[in-house]
């Protein structure tokens, strides 16, 4: 167990490193806040909830500064005269003025969140859109699950930075800028001996808080581990109770969790030193001040009010600061997080189309062409998944192709699909170039029938129109007939009946059939079927069968075959291996020649 889990941080790690642009690190390292720009333009596109936020924003920061002068009024009209009234009337407009206050900060934290959750609705969408349209050779070299974190955690991040980091951020850094102006007019010396004063308190603050931080990110790390312990356990549950490892797993978690608490403990160490030296630093900060500001006052440089205005400025000026440093470090995570997300967007598919796509001939005939096609998979460097490959395909023809498992059968339909561009040779279509025309006309050529016949959950008729949306009732029902779906399916809801997530609620010959039912839909000149390996039961063979035939009517096909029923059915059977064709012909012939297609029939049509 040990061992596997050691193999797969390996694989993890070996994923990570492949492909710069695809593979990324797990924990956003960068230190550089550029990223944040990338931003921009999300939130800038919703100028109706930007410019409010902005406005309200500066609003709120004029308001905020505004209060200390209400209070130096207070102070020396009312309480330096003795004079009632105007202490009176000072407190009314104080009151007013927090009503105001009030007001406009819940608006601002309206707008503000508003904007964030807008942003990253707006980026989640473009990731995904982005994601979809990728060429398959991206996803070869991601780890599984990584585009969807990218997606999930990634997003989030940003999420919440865009909804309230940000906003403390801007808030805070435009308060503290005007508290500093409005103190410097109040007076300047005091201000000046402050600049000096308040690095002095705030460097073993910083110190401490970088080591608090990189503890935070290790706690977090542990549990991470800890987590991914538990849902790899809990995902094979069966496996684990199966072989009698319930104790070990339920160690190796409490172990993880061990770790992290003991990670934890010298977080809040080091928290608890950071505590204690800021309120020695800020109080012993804020009596000398005061012991100056005072002295300030009897030399008569300064009234009482601006005193108690100053210190209302210097006050709301150190928490603004210690929220910044908060926040400066959510706003590095979001910049690793932005920078992933940007990676994503800035990424152009491989397989696109030619900056002046020939128009495809409509329709096609659906004579295939193999020209020398010699191909590898990106992420394999020695051996060609096809080889000089050669095939030529009539208009309506039914080829077989056979050979035995990893010969690149379901490499030459990833190829006529155009999931991939051949590395030397060409791929044809009635004599045009796959890669002459724009790949979503090239592929509306094609009915495809994968191996594992993948539905999405939904009803059968959403199930069909997948392949042709404007297809009619008529028209689905017709193509699961043909497909010798339509009777199993009458007696669920018919076109209504709910298939389930992958289609789960179907059997594997039924599910099949359904699947080649959306090929036929699409009455496409080429059909595509990869034949399913696993095995099936004498009816549901013979209505597969049935299925296939009426497939292949009246249009070139090329079928994958792994039945002798199958075989025998086509016009030519094509013998792959090791990428290229080795051998061609009819059954009989074939079998006569004693080669790789008679040892395979030997050992896989058997009862022949
Ligand atoms: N996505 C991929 N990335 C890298 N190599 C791949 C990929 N898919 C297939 N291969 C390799 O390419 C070769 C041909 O694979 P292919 O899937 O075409 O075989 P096949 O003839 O369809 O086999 P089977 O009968 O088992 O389905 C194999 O060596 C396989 O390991
Ligand atoms: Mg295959």
């Amino acid at each position: 167990m040990a061992e596997q889990q050691s193999q797969a941080d390996l694989d993890r790690k070996a994923g990570t490193q492949k492909r710069g642009s695809a593979a990324l690190p797990d924990r956003p390292t960068s230190r550089k806040m550029r990223p944040l720009l990338d931003l921009w333009p999300y939130v800038a596109r919703r100028g109706l909830i930007f410019w409010p936020a902005i406005i309200l924003l500066l609003a709120g920061v004029a308001i905020t500064l505004y209060l200390p002068v209400v209070l130096r009024d207070i102070v020396d009209n009312g309480l330096a005269n003795n004079d009632i009234p105007a202490i009176n009337q000072g407190f009314i407009t104080f009151v007013l003025v927090v009503v105001l206050m009030t007001v406009i900060t819940s608006a601002r934290f309206y707008f503000m969140s508003l904007l964030g959750e807008r942003a990253a609705a707006d980026l989640r969408s473009d990731v995904y859109k982005k994601l979809i349209n990728l060429s398959l050779g991206y996803y070869s070299s991601l780890r599984s699950g990584e585009a969807v974190s990218r997606l999930t955690a990634d997003v989030t991040l940003i999420e919440s930075f865009l909804g309230s980091s940000a906003s403390i951020f801007l808030r805070n850094t435009l308060s503290l800028i005007g508290a500093l102006i409005m103190m410097f007019f109040l007076n300047w010396r005091l201000t000046g001996v402050m600049f000096i004063a308040v690095p002095l308190v705030m460097i073993p603050m910083f110190v401490i808080g970088t080591r608090v931080r990189k503890l935070s990110t290790a706690v977090q790390d542990r549990i991470a581990d800890a987590a991914g312990e538990a849902s790899e356990s809990l995902e094979a549950i069966e496996l684990v109770q199966a072989y009698g490892q319930e104790a070990t797993r339920a160690d190796r978690f409490r172990q993880a969790c061990e770790t992290a608490f003991q990670a934890a403990r010298r977080r809040i160490g080091a928290q608890t030193l950071m505590s204690a030296s800021i309120i020695f630093a800020l109080f012993v900060g804020i009596a000398f001040m005061a012991w100056l500001a005072i002295q300030e006052v009897l030399a008569g440089r300064m009234t009482s009010g601006e005193l108690a205005q100053f210190a209302m400025y210097a006050l709301s000026g150190v928490s603004g600061f210690g929220m910044i440093a908060d926040v400066f470090n959510a706003a590095m995570r979001t910049s690793g997080a932005i920078q992933r997300c940007s990676e994503i967007l800035n990424e152009e598919p491989d397989i696109r189309a030619p900056l002046k796509p020939k128009q495809m001939p409509s329709p096609t005939t659906g004579a295939v062409r193999f020209d020398n096609v010699s191909f590898s998979y990106p992420t394999e460097t020695e051996a060609a998944a096809l080889d000089k490959f050669d095939l030529n395909i009539k208009a309506g023809e039914t080829v077989a192709l056979v050979g035995p498992s990893g010969a690149g059968k379901s490499t030459v339909f990833r190829m006529l699909l155009r999931f991939y561009d051949p590395t030397a040779g060409a791929i044809l279509l009635d004599g045009m170039d796959a890669r002459a025309v724009k790949p979503q006309d090239w592929r509306a050529q094609f009915g495809y029938v994968p191996q594992e016949a993948a539905l999405f959950s939904g009803s059968a008729a959403d199930n069909i129109r997948f392949a042709a949306p404007d297809a009619t009732n008529e028209e689905a029902i017709a193509a699961l007939e043909a497909a010798e779906a339509w009777r199993f399916l009458q007696k669920k809801q018919g076109l209504d009946a709910e298939l389930g997530g992958r289609g789960k609620n179907l059997s594997g010959g039924e599910r099949q059939r359904v699947a080649i039912a959306r090929a036929l839909v699409r009455n496409a000149p080429v059909m595509l079927l990869d034949e399913a390996t696993s095995a099936l039961d004498a009816e549901n063979e013979r209505l597969v069968q049935s299925a296939l035939d009426k497939a292949s009517d009246d249009r070139t096909t090329i079928v994958i075959a792994h039945r002798l029923a199958t075989v025998r059915r086509a016009d030519r059977i094509v013998v792959m291996d090791k990428g290229s064709v080795a051998e061609e012909g009819d059954h009989e012939s074939l079998i006569k020649q004693g080669g790789i297609y008679a040892h395979l029939a030997e050992l896989q049509f058997n009862g022949n």
